[in-house]
Protein backbone atom coordinates (compact mmCIF):
# COMPACT_ATOMS: atom_id res chain seq x y z
CA UNK A 1 0.00 0.00 0.00
CA UNK A 2 2.49 2.16 1.35
CA UNK A 3 4.35 0.98 -2.14
CA UNK A 4 1.94 1.75 -4.09
CA UNK A 5 1.24 5.42 -2.77
CA UNK A 6 5.15 6.31 -3.13
CA UNK A 7 4.85 5.03 -6.90
CA UNK A 8 1.75 7.18 -7.60
CA UNK A 9 3.62 10.27 -6.35
CA UNK A 10 6.87 9.80 -8.56
CA UNK A 11 4.63 9.01 -11.18
CA UNK A 12 3.13 12.22 -10.96
CA UNK A 13 6.22 14.37 -10.02
CA UNK A 14 7.74 12.89 -13.12
CA UNK A 15 4.61 13.04 -15.37
CA UNK A 16 4.11 16.78 -14.35
CA UNK A 17 7.43 17.72 -15.83
CA UNK A 18 7.98 15.21 -18.63
CA UNK A 19 6.33 14.70 -22.22
CA UNK A 20 3.42 13.68 -22.15
CA UNK A 21 0.20 13.50 -24.80
CA UNK A 22 -0.83 17.03 -26.02
CA UNK A 23 -3.88 18.12 -24.96
CA UNK A 24 -4.09 16.27 -21.18
CA UNK A 25 -2.44 18.25 -18.38
CA UNK A 26 -0.84 15.28 -15.83
CA UNK A 27 -1.92 15.59 -12.43
CA UNK A 28 -0.05 16.64 -9.57
CA UNK A 29 -0.61 15.37 -6.18
CA UNK A 30 -0.94 17.76 -3.28
CA UNK A 31 -0.24 17.71 0.07
CA UNK A 32 -3.82 16.53 1.47
CA UNK A 33 -3.45 13.69 -1.02
CA UNK A 34 -5.86 15.36 -3.97
CA UNK A 35 -4.31 16.24 -7.26
CA UNK A 36 -4.70 18.86 -9.80
CA UNK A 37 -4.41 19.11 -13.07
CA UNK A 38 -0.94 20.80 -14.00
CA UNK A 39 -2.53 23.41 -16.46
CA UNK A 40 -5.91 25.35 -16.04
CA UNK A 41 -8.27 27.71 -17.90
CA UNK A 42 -8.37 31.40 -16.46
CA UNK A 43 -11.99 33.05 -16.62
CA UNK A 44 -11.22 36.72 -14.99
CA UNK A 45 -12.02 39.01 -18.04
CA UNK A 46 -9.04 41.55 -16.83
CA UNK A 47 -8.90 45.00 -16.37
CA UNK A 48 -10.26 48.01 -18.70
CA UNK A 49 -7.50 50.80 -20.19
CA UNK A 50 -9.12 52.81 -17.19
CA UNK A 51 -8.25 50.72 -14.38
CA UNK A 52 -11.97 48.69 -13.95
CA UNK A 53 -12.86 45.33 -14.25
CA UNK A 54 -13.72 44.47 -18.20
CA UNK A 55 -18.00 44.03 -17.31
CA UNK A 56 -19.48 40.70 -17.80
CA UNK A 57 -22.35 41.59 -20.29
CA UNK A 58 -21.88 37.99 -22.72
CA UNK A 59 -21.62 34.70 -22.23
CA UNK A 60 -18.05 34.65 -23.70
CA UNK A 61 -16.64 32.60 -20.25
CA UNK A 62 -19.20 30.14 -20.84
CA UNK A 63 -18.53 29.14 -24.19
CA UNK A 64 -14.33 29.99 -23.49
CA UNK A 65 -15.32 27.08 -21.05
CA UNK A 66 -16.88 24.56 -23.63
CA UNK A 67 -14.25 24.72 -25.71
CA UNK A 68 -11.77 24.31 -22.73
CA UNK A 69 -13.13 21.05 -21.79
CA UNK A 70 -13.62 19.86 -25.62
CA UNK A 71 -10.27 20.58 -25.94
CA UNK A 72 -8.93 18.53 -22.59
CA UNK A 73 -8.65 21.36 -20.16
CA UNK A 74 -10.09 19.33 -16.74
CA UNK A 75 -8.50 22.30 -14.55
CA UNK A 76 -10.83 26.11 -14.55
CA UNK A 77 -10.17 29.05 -12.17
CA UNK A 78 -12.48 31.42 -10.65
CA UNK A 79 -13.40 33.45 -8.35
CA UNK A 80 -16.38 35.22 -6.34
CA UNK A 81 -15.35 38.67 -7.46
CA UNK A 82 -14.87 37.81 -11.27
CA UNK A 83 -18.52 37.38 -11.94
CA UNK A 84 -18.02 34.51 -13.95
CA UNK A 85 -18.73 31.77 -11.38
CA UNK A 86 -22.13 31.54 -12.91
CA UNK A 87 -21.20 30.87 -16.70
CA UNK A 88 -18.52 28.26 -15.65
CA UNK A 89 -21.14 26.84 -13.57
CA UNK A 90 -23.19 26.82 -16.97
CA UNK A 91 -21.02 25.67 -18.92
CA UNK A 92 -19.98 22.56 -16.76
CA UNK A 93 -23.90 21.59 -16.12
CA UNK A 94 -23.44 21.38 -20.31
CA UNK A 95 -21.00 19.35 -20.37
CA UNK A 96 -21.95 16.86 -18.09
CA UNK A 97 -24.85 16.77 -19.68
CA UNK A 98 -23.89 15.97 -22.71
CA UNK A 99 -21.53 13.41 -20.82
CA UNK A 100 -18.33 14.85 -22.09
CA UNK A 101 -16.98 14.73 -18.73
CA UNK A 102 -17.92 13.53 -15.14
CA UNK A 103 -18.49 16.18 -12.29
CA UNK A 104 -15.39 14.14 -10.81
CA UNK A 105 -12.84 14.38 -13.99
CA UNK A 106 -12.65 18.42 -12.82
CA UNK A 107 -10.79 20.25 -10.99
CA UNK A 108 -12.87 23.50 -9.66
CA UNK A 109 -11.35 26.62 -7.94
CA UNK A 110 -13.20 29.57 -6.55
CA UNK A 111 -11.67 32.21 -4.23
CA UNK A 112 -13.38 34.47 -0.77
CA UNK A 113 -13.38 37.59 -1.25
CA UNK A 114 -11.82 40.39 1.28
CA UNK A 115 -15.54 41.41 2.46
CA UNK A 116 -15.89 37.69 3.54
CA UNK A 117 -12.19 37.35 5.99
CA UNK A 118 -14.32 36.65 9.30
CA UNK A 119 -14.06 33.24 10.33
CA UNK A 120 -18.08 32.98 10.31
CA UNK A 121 -18.54 34.56 6.68
CA UNK A 122 -16.33 31.93 5.53
CA UNK A 123 -18.39 29.20 4.74
CA UNK A 124 -21.60 31.36 3.78
CA UNK A 125 -19.13 32.97 0.94
CA UNK A 126 -18.58 29.62 -0.18
CA UNK A 127 -21.91 28.48 -0.35
CA UNK A 128 -22.79 31.60 -1.87
CA UNK A 129 -20.48 30.63 -4.48
CA UNK A 130 -21.25 27.08 -5.19
CA UNK A 131 -25.01 28.36 -5.48
CA UNK A 132 -23.74 30.39 -8.40
CA UNK A 133 -21.71 27.31 -9.78
CA UNK A 134 -24.58 25.26 -9.51
CA UNK A 135 -21.51 22.72 -7.60
CA UNK A 136 -21.93 20.68 -4.54
CA UNK A 137 -18.32 21.04 -3.81
CA UNK A 138 -15.32 22.96 -4.73
CA UNK A 139 -11.96 21.44 -5.95
CA UNK A 140 -9.56 24.26 -4.26
CA UNK A 141 -10.88 27.15 -2.50
CA UNK A 142 -8.60 30.17 -2.30
CA UNK A 143 -8.43 32.77 0.17
CA UNK A 144 -7.91 35.36 -2.80
CA UNK A 145 -5.66 38.43 -0.73
CA UNK A 146 -4.25 38.76 2.58
CA UNK A 147 -6.37 41.63 3.00
CA UNK A 148 -9.53 41.99 5.03
CA UNK A 149 -12.04 44.75 3.75
CA UNK A 150 -15.68 45.66 4.77
CA UNK A 151 -18.37 46.25 2.36
CA UNK A 152 -17.25 49.54 1.45
CA UNK A 153 -13.72 48.50 1.27
CA UNK A 154 -12.27 50.00 3.64
CA UNK A 155 -9.94 47.52 5.50
CA UNK A 156 -11.51 45.37 8.46
CA UNK A 157 -8.76 44.62 11.20
CA UNK A 158 -9.31 40.66 11.00
CA UNK A 159 -5.61 38.63 10.46
CA UNK A 160 -6.10 35.91 7.96
CA UNK A 161 -5.14 33.37 10.56
CA UNK A 162 -8.91 33.50 11.39
CA UNK A 163 -9.84 33.66 7.84
CA UNK A 164 -8.07 30.33 7.73
CA UNK A 165 -10.17 29.20 10.57
CA UNK A 166 -13.27 29.43 8.54
CA UNK A 167 -11.47 27.72 5.34
CA UNK A 168 -10.23 24.88 7.73
CA UNK A 169 -14.27 24.35 8.72
CA UNK A 170 -15.18 24.38 5.16
CA UNK A 171 -13.02 21.70 3.84
CA UNK A 172 -14.28 19.55 7.36
CA UNK A 173 -17.74 20.16 5.85
CA UNK A 174 -16.79 19.13 2.71
CA UNK A 175 -17.57 21.99 0.57
CA UNK A 176 -14.01 22.07 -0.72
CA UNK A 177 -11.76 19.54 -0.89
CA UNK A 178 -8.56 21.29 -0.85
CA UNK A 179 -8.02 24.46 0.73
CA UNK A 180 -5.32 27.14 -0.13
CA UNK A 181 -4.26 31.15 -0.42
CA UNK A 182 -3.64 33.71 -2.86
CA UNK A 183 -1.09 36.51 -3.02
CA UNK A 184 0.33 35.95 0.13
CA UNK A 185 4.24 36.38 0.62
CA UNK A 186 6.28 33.84 1.94
CA UNK A 187 6.48 35.99 5.64
CA UNK A 188 2.82 35.70 5.31
CA UNK A 189 2.51 31.88 4.34
CA UNK A 190 5.25 30.90 7.27
CA UNK A 191 3.14 32.90 9.74
CA UNK A 192 0.06 30.79 8.52
CA UNK A 193 1.74 27.84 8.66
CA UNK A 194 3.23 27.90 11.86
CA UNK A 195 -0.10 28.91 13.63
CA UNK A 196 -2.26 26.40 11.45
CA UNK A 197 -3.04 22.90 12.14
CA UNK A 198 -4.00 22.70 8.44
CA UNK A 199 -1.14 23.62 5.65
CA UNK A 200 -2.32 25.29 2.38
CA UNK A 201 -2.48 22.73 0.01
CA UNK A 202 -1.87 25.64 -2.91
CA UNK A 203 -0.34 28.73 -3.05
CA UNK A 204 -1.67 31.41 -6.03
CA UNK A 205 0.26 33.75 -7.36
CA UNK A 206 1.41 35.81 -10.44
CA UNK A 207 4.50 33.78 -12.58
CA UNK A 208 5.83 35.05 -15.82
CA UNK A 209 8.90 35.50 -17.82
CA UNK A 210 9.30 39.02 -16.06
CA UNK A 211 8.03 37.59 -12.53
CA UNK A 212 9.92 34.47 -12.18
CA UNK A 213 9.12 34.15 -8.23
CA UNK A 214 12.04 32.23 -7.19
CA UNK A 215 11.83 33.19 -3.54
CA UNK A 216 7.99 31.42 -2.95
CA UNK A 217 8.60 28.77 -5.92
CA UNK A 218 11.54 27.49 -3.47
CA UNK A 219 9.80 27.89 -0.44
CA UNK A 220 6.62 25.90 -1.22
CA UNK A 221 8.54 23.26 -3.00
CA UNK A 222 10.45 22.90 0.42
CA UNK A 223 6.85 23.23 2.33
CA UNK A 224 5.54 20.91 -0.98
CA UNK A 225 2.50 23.44 -1.38
CA UNK A 226 1.70 23.51 -5.22
CA UNK A 227 1.99 27.22 -6.88
CA UNK A 228 -0.30 27.74 -9.55
CA UNK A 229 0.14 31.00 -12.08
CA UNK A 230 -2.25 33.92 -12.46
CA UNK A 231 -1.39 35.84 -15.43
CA UNK A 232 0.99 33.62 -17.22
CA UNK A 233 1.28 35.70 -19.81
CA UNK A 234 2.52 39.05 -18.39
CA UNK A 235 3.46 42.00 -20.33
CA UNK A 236 3.88 39.05 -23.66
CA UNK A 237 1.36 40.29 -26.01
CA UNK A 238 1.57 44.27 -27.04
CA UNK A 239 -1.80 44.86 -26.51
CA UNK A 240 -1.55 44.59 -22.60
CA UNK A 241 1.72 45.19 -21.82
CA UNK A 242 2.27 48.82 -19.27
CA UNK A 243 4.79 51.38 -21.05
CA UNK A 244 6.96 50.67 -18.57
CA UNK A 245 7.05 46.99 -18.65
CA UNK A 246 10.36 45.15 -19.33
CA UNK A 247 10.75 42.96 -22.83
CA UNK A 248 9.79 40.21 -23.96
CA UNK A 249 7.02 41.03 -26.47
CA UNK A 250 6.01 37.81 -28.63
CA UNK A 251 8.04 39.59 -31.46
CA UNK A 252 11.39 38.67 -29.41
CA UNK A 253 13.83 37.43 -31.84
CA UNK A 254 15.04 34.89 -29.05
CA UNK A 255 11.56 33.51 -28.59
CA UNK A 256 10.72 32.95 -31.86
CA UNK A 257 14.16 31.15 -32.40
CA UNK A 258 13.32 28.98 -29.42
CA UNK A 259 9.58 28.55 -30.94
CA UNK A 260 10.31 28.26 -34.59
CA UNK A 261 12.71 25.15 -33.18
CA UNK A 262 10.54 23.41 -31.60
CA UNK A 263 7.17 24.05 -33.94
CA UNK A 264 4.99 25.71 -31.42
CA UNK A 265 4.26 29.52 -30.49
CA UNK A 266 6.06 32.15 -28.33
CA UNK A 267 2.84 31.73 -26.03
CA UNK A 268 3.36 27.93 -25.63
CA UNK A 269 6.77 28.41 -25.06
CA UNK A 270 6.22 30.86 -22.48
CA UNK A 271 3.79 28.36 -20.74
CA UNK A 272 6.04 25.12 -21.03
CA UNK A 273 8.69 27.15 -19.25
CA UNK A 274 5.88 28.22 -16.15
CA UNK A 275 5.41 24.02 -15.86
CA UNK A 276 9.42 23.38 -16.00
CA UNK A 277 9.60 25.84 -13.74
CA UNK A 278 7.37 23.81 -11.37
CA UNK A 279 4.16 26.25 -11.94
CA UNK A 280 0.74 25.21 -12.94
CA UNK A 281 -0.34 28.13 -15.48
CA UNK A 282 -3.78 29.43 -15.94
CA UNK A 283 -4.05 30.58 -18.83
CA UNK A 284 -7.03 32.84 -19.80
CA UNK A 285 -8.36 32.86 -23.11
CA UNK A 286 -12.45 33.54 -24.81
CA UNK A 287 -10.78 32.39 -28.37
CA UNK A 288 -11.00 29.18 -29.64
CA UNK A 289 -7.83 29.04 -31.26
CA UNK A 290 -5.76 29.92 -28.19
CA UNK A 291 -7.94 27.85 -25.83
CA UNK A 292 -6.85 24.96 -27.67
CA UNK A 293 -3.20 25.85 -28.62
CA UNK A 294 -2.66 26.60 -24.75
CA UNK A 295 -3.17 23.46 -23.56
CA UNK A 296 -0.62 21.97 -26.44
CA UNK A 297 2.16 21.93 -23.91
CA UNK A 298 3.01 18.75 -23.21
CA UNK A 299 4.62 16.91 -26.22
CA UNK A 300 7.99 18.95 -25.98
CA UNK A 301 10.75 19.94 -23.35
CA UNK A 302 12.96 22.89 -23.49
CA UNK A 303 16.61 22.63 -22.94
CA UNK A 304 19.19 24.15 -20.07
CA UNK A 305 20.09 27.01 -22.82
CA UNK A 306 16.76 27.73 -24.06
CA UNK A 307 16.16 28.12 -20.31
CA UNK A 308 18.82 30.40 -19.51
CA UNK A 309 17.31 33.04 -22.01
CA UNK A 310 14.08 32.76 -20.56
CA UNK A 311 15.43 33.34 -17.31
CA UNK A 312 17.31 36.56 -18.23
CA UNK A 313 13.54 38.27 -18.64
CA UNK A 314 13.44 37.60 -14.95
CA UNK A 315 13.08 41.66 -13.62
CA UNK A 316 10.56 41.20 -10.37
CA UNK A 317 8.23 43.32 -12.39
CA UNK A 318 4.98 42.93 -11.32
CA UNK A 319 1.68 42.89 -13.97
CA UNK A 320 -0.99 42.83 -11.02
CA UNK A 321 0.72 45.21 -8.21
CA UNK A 322 -2.76 46.21 -6.37
CA UNK A 323 -0.98 49.97 -5.57
CA UNK A 324 -4.35 50.54 -3.77
CA UNK A 325 -3.81 48.37 -0.93
CA UNK A 326 -0.02 49.37 0.08
CA UNK A 327 -0.98 51.01 2.96
CA UNK A 328 -2.71 47.57 4.22
CA UNK A 329 -0.35 46.30 6.92
CA UNK A 330 -1.33 42.72 5.45
CA UNK A 331 0.24 43.97 1.96
CA UNK A 332 1.56 41.56 0.57
CA UNK A 333 4.56 43.10 -2.53
CA UNK A 334 6.25 45.39 -0.28
CA UNK A 335 8.76 42.59 -0.11
N1 LIG B 1 -5.42 35.17 -7.69
C1 LIG B 1 -5.39 36.34 -8.25
O1 LIG B 1 -5.30 37.40 -7.60
C2 LIG B 1 -5.47 36.43 -9.76
C3 LIG B 1 -5.11 37.64 -10.40
C4 LIG B 1 -5.16 37.67 -11.79
C5 LIG B 1 -5.56 36.57 -12.51
N2 LIG B 1 -5.94 35.41 -11.85
C6 LIG B 1 -6.40 34.22 -12.61
O2 LIG B 1 -5.41 33.91 -13.60
C7 LIG B 1 -6.01 33.88 -14.89
C8 LIG B 1 -5.02 34.27 -15.96
O3 LIG B 1 -4.50 35.56 -15.74
P1 LIG B 1 -4.91 36.83 -16.62
O4 LIG B 1 -6.28 36.65 -17.16
O5 LIG B 1 -4.63 38.02 -15.77
O6 LIG B 1 -3.81 36.89 -17.77
P2 LIG B 1 -3.19 35.91 -18.88
O7 LIG B 1 -3.84 34.59 -18.85
O8 LIG B 1 -1.73 36.00 -18.72
O9 LIG B 1 -3.54 36.67 -20.23
C9 LIG B 1 -4.81 36.73 -20.76
C10 LIG B 1 -4.74 37.52 -22.07
O10 LIG B 1 -3.91 36.84 -23.01
C11 LIG B 1 -4.61 36.63 -24.21
N3 LIG B 1 -4.18 35.31 -24.71
C12 LIG B 1 -4.41 34.11 -24.15
N4 LIG B 1 -3.81 33.12 -24.85
C13 LIG B 1 -3.19 33.72 -25.90
C14 LIG B 1 -2.42 33.24 -26.99
N5 LIG B 1 -2.15 31.93 -27.12
N6 LIG B 1 -1.96 34.14 -27.90
C15 LIG B 1 -2.22 35.46 -27.77
N7 LIG B 1 -2.95 35.98 -26.75
C16 LIG B 1 -3.43 35.12 -25.82
C17 LIG B 1 -6.08 36.66 -23.85
O11 LIG B 1 -6.85 37.09 -24.95
P3 LIG B 1 -8.28 36.47 -25.37
O12 LIG B 1 -9.02 36.09 -24.13
O13 LIG B 1 -8.92 37.61 -26.11
O14 LIG B 1 -7.98 35.31 -26.27
C18 LIG B 1 -6.07 37.71 -22.73
O15 LIG B 1 -6.07 39.01 -23.27
C19 LIG B 1 -7.20 34.84 -14.73
O16 LIG B 1 -8.13 34.72 -15.78
C20 LIG B 1 -7.70 34.42 -13.37
O17 LIG B 1 -8.46 33.22 -13.46
C21 LIG B 1 -5.87 35.33 -10.50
Amino acid sequence: MILLKFTAVVLLAVCSEAVTRPGVAPLIELNDGKTIPSLGLGTWLGFTKSGDRVPVNDDSVQKAVELAIDAGYRHIDTAAVYSTEEQVGAAIKKKIEEGAVARGDLFVTSKLWNNNHAKSAVVPALKESLARLGLEYLDLYLIHWPIAQTEHSAYADIDYVETWQGMMDAQAAGLAKSIGVSNFNVTQLDRLISMSKVKPAALQIEVNLNLQQTELLNFCKAQNIAVIGYTPFGSLFHGKAAADAPPPRSDDQALLKIADRHHKTVAQINLRYLIELGVIPIPKSVTKKRIEANIEVFDFQLNQQERDVLKSFDKNYRTIAVTQWKDSPYYPFNK
